[in-house]
C-alpha cells in the first residue's frame, strides 16, 4: 500500500473527522450567536420552501439508508435471511427515489442562491461552497447507485458491487481506531469520489451554517405553547375591537344601533 493510499483512506478521513468534532466544539464555545441556518426567507419564499422541503425529507431517508448500508454489518442481514439480491434491489429503488428527491431539493437551493441577485449578494463564500458541495456529494452518490449499475450492465461486468464488504467495513474501521485502507483499493472510482467528497464536506461542516443540524428544535414537540402578551393590554384590546368593528357587516351594525 503506497503513501498516497494511506493519505486518502487513513490520514485525510481522520483529519476531516477531527476537524468536524473540534470545529463544532470551537464554534459552540466562541460563536453561539452565529449558530443558525441564516434564513433568507425574507428575500425569497417559494423556491426556498420547495428546496428545503425536498432536500430535508430526501436527505433524512438517504441518511437512514447510509446507516443501514454502512453501519449495519452485512452478516446481520444474512443472518436475518435478507438475501444480497433483495438488499440491492431495495437499496437501488428506494435509494434512487429518495436520492432524487434530495437532489432536486439541493439543486433548487443552489439555483436560487446563484441566480437571484439579492440572495447571491447576501451569501458568503462558505455558504456557496457547502451548498455546492452538498450538490456534488449527492450527484456522485446517485452516480454510484444508479450510474454504476447502468455502466455494469453495458459492459457485462459482475452485476453487483458489494460495498458492504469493503466501503462499509473500512468506514467502521475508522471508528474502531484500527483503519483498514486495503479495503478501499478495489473500490470503483465513482464510489471513492463520493466518499472523499463527503469527507471534504465533513471538514467544512462546523464552519458553515450546516451546524444547525445539531440544534433541531425537537423540544418544540413536547413543550407547552408560548403565549405572547402585549406590554400595553388596554391599547391592544382597543385595537382588536376597532379591527372587529371594521370587519362587521353593515346590516349587523345597523341592527345594533337600532336603526
Ligand atoms: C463517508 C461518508 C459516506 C459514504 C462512505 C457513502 C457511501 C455511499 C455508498 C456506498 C452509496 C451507494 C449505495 C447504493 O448503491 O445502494 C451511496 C449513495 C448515496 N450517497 Fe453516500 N456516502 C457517504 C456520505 C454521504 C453524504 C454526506 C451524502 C449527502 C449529502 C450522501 C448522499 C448519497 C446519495 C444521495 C446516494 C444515492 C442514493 C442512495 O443510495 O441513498 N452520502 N453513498
Amino acid at each position: 500500500m503506497n503513501l498516497w493510499y494511506q493519505f486518502l483512506w487513513v490520514i485525510f478521513p481522520y483529519l476531516a473527522l477531527v476537524t468536524f468534532v473540534l470545529g463544532h466544539v470551537y464554534r459552540y464555545a466562541y460563536d453561539q450567536y452565529g449558530w443558525t441556518p441564516k434564513s433568507s426567507q425574507i428575500l425569497e419564499r417559494r423556491l426556498l420552501m420547495w428546496g428545503v422541503l425536498l432536500f430535508h425529507w430526501g436527505f433524512l431517508f438517504v441518511f437512514g439508508g447510509h446507516v443501514m448500508g454502512l453501519l449495519v454489518p452485512i452478516g446481520v442481514y444474512r443472518s436475518l435471511g435478507v438475501s444480497d439480491y433483495n438488499y440491492h434491489i431495495l437499496s437501488l429503488w428506494v435509494g434512487a427515489a429518495v436520492g432524487a428527491v434530495a437532489l432536486i431539493g439541493i439543486l433548487l437551493l443552489n439555483l436560487r442562491r446563484w441566480f437571484i441577485p439579492r440572495i447571491r449578494r447576501n451569501t458568503d463564500w462558505m455558504r456557496f461552497a457547502t451548498d455546492a458541495l452538498l450538490l456534488l456529494v449527492i450527484v456522485l452518490g446517485m452516480a454510484a447507485t444508479v450510474g454504476y449499475r447502468i455502466y455494469v450492465n453495458q459492459y457485462d461486468l459482475p452485476a453487483e458491487f458489494e460495498y458492504r464488504e469493503n466501503i462499509a467495513p473500512w468506514f467502521r474501521s475508522l471508528f474502531y481506531f484500527s483503519p483498514n485502507p486495503e479495503l478501499m483499493l478495489e473500490v470503483p472510482l465513482i464510489f471513492q469520489l463520493h466518499t472523499l467528497s463527503a469527507f471534504v464536506l465533513f471538514a467544512l461542516w462546523p464552519f458553515s451554517s450546516l451546524v444547525h443540524v445539531f440544534s433541531v428544535p425537537l423540544g418544540y414537540l413536547r413543550r407547552s405553547h408560548v403565549q405572547y402578551r402585549s406590554s400595553n393590554p388596554r391599547a391592544s384590546l382597543d385595537r382588536e375591537r376597532t379591527q372587529k368593528a371594521n370587519k362587521r357587516p353593515p346590516a349587523v351594525e345597523q341592527s345594533r344601533r337600532g336603526e
